[in-house]
């Protein structure tokens, strides 16, 4: 088991960076693996958090759409790596860095992660902008088709 100054000793080591090229290939194997949405994984807009040793500890994008929408995801941290604040170290980066409303789609599971962060869910009649909202209702439609469960939620 880690204890508390361990943790904060890795997440000392560990630097954000935009990600390379040559990265496109172990992001979408380690989304894959996660069982993320694994479309429109263009490695210019991921960062990756870096260990002082140079193994990639986990990673995270920002879309940005031309209607203004943004929505955050794609984030995984190295299974061995999680609970050491990496994952949030990748959130905080975006939201310091975009401005809101910020949007996401996750698993049920992960609600109460986001909320610590300020995400609230939407509601059933509520809608997140063009062209998330499509994605949102395919979603939905997944829902009730195969039992999927999936959460919409905004940082307003
Ligand atoms: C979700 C994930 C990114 C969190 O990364 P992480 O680096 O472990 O998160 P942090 O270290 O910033 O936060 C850890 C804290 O969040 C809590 N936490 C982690 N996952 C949680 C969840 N699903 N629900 C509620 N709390 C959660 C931990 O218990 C820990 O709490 P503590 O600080 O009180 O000890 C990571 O577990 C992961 O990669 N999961 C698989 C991929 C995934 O589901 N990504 C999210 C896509 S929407």
């Amino acid at each position: 088991m880690k204890t508390a100054d361990q943790s904060v000793e890795r997440r000392l080591a560990v630097s954000l960076r935009p990600a390379r090229r040559d990265e496109h290939w172990l992001i979408v194997r380690r989304v894959l693996r996660e069982g993320l949405d694994p479309t429109k994984l263009n490695w210019r807009r991921f960062v990756m958090a870096e260990g002082a040793d140079g193994a990639i500890l986990g990673f995270a994008q920002m879309k940005e759409f031309a209607t203004g929408a943004r929505e955050f995801g794609s984030l995984v941290v190295e299974p061995e790596s999680r609970g050491e604040g990496i994952g949030g170290l990748l959130l905080t980066h975006f939201l310091e860095k975009f401005p809101r409303p910020v949007y996401l789609f996750c698993g049920l599971h992960n609600v109460r992660y986001y909320r610590r962060f300020g995400f609230r869910r939407l509601a059933e009649d509520e809608f997140p902008p063009a062209p998330l909202q499509r994605k949102w209702r395919m979603a939905r439609l997944m829902v009730r088709i195969f039992r999927v469960k999936v959460a919409a939620m905004v940082l307003e």
